[in-house]
């Protein structure tokens, strides 16, 4: 399958019968790698409500009449904008065709506005672990650690973890480490970073630190990047 990174924490999976996209945060996003109308998908997964992750779920999902999957808050948002959804909760896991769809916890927050008036809330925040094509990916979404990441990696062979290092948000690059140890994947990229000024961090600094204490492969993913999985 080709993953494609396209900045910050937006992924697109590109399978052999079916497309993925995850949290498209492209407009406002500096580091976006496509344009919104370039974007072709199945589905559009999103793991919460804020701007950097939800972004242009929904124009994408009207131009390529795909279906929004994430927790029943965020899909009933999105089907009040006039768009298919499919709503989940943490623990749940669902099989789209040939795709499986299971969502974990995240140790964040999920709300949408709040910047000049009251924010709406969308439920718990998640992550999710992707059945496709003969593999398993884990996003992890915008989370700081937990210790159940332990419980991730003992009932799933992840073959690729998506993992946020940029800090102050999420995950910093020390916590990523652990998560990773206990995940267990075969291979991670670091997203949620350098990004904008508060998410600087180095992804090199991530690679050496997981190198030292893991045999996973870090793979470092320019924005608007492939990788064959
Ligand atoms: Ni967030
Ligand atoms: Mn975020």
């Amino acid at each position: 399958m080709k993953i494609t990174f396209l900045g910050h924490s937006c992924f697109l999976l590109e399978g052999q019968s079916v497309k993925v996209l995850i949290d498209p945060f492209i407009t406002g996003n500096p580091t976006a790698g496509a344009e919104v109308e370039d974007i072709n998908t199945d589905y559009v997964l999103v793991t919460h409500g804020h701007g950097d992750h939800l972004g242009d779920t929904v124009q994408i999902a009207k131009q390529c009449n795909a279906t929004v999957v994430g927790v029943l808050e965020i899909a009933n948002y999105c089907k009040r904008q006039g768009v298919n959804a499919h709503p989940m909760q943490i623990g749940g896991s669902y099989q789209f065709g040939s795709i499986k769809v299971k969502l974990t916890q995240a140790l964040h927050s999920s709300s949408i506005g709040g910047d000049s008036g009251p924010a709406e809330y969308l439920g718990n925040p998640c992550g999710f672990i992707i059945e496709m094509d003969g593999k398993i990916i884990y996003h992890a979404g915008d989370t700081g650690l937990f210790g159940d990441m332990e419980l991730i990696g003992r009932l799933t062979s992840i073959d690729l973890a998506l993992l946020p290092i940029g800090d102050n948000y999420t995950m910093g690059i020390d916590d990523a480490v652990e998560a990773v140890k206990m995940i267990d994947p075969k291979s991670v990229i670091p997203m949620h970073y350098n990004t904008f000024p508060l998410v600087e961090q180095n992804p090199e600094q991530f690679k050496e630190k997981v190198n030292a204490v893991s045999s996973a492969e870090v793979i470092i993913l320019e924005s608007g990047e492939e990788y064959d999985l």
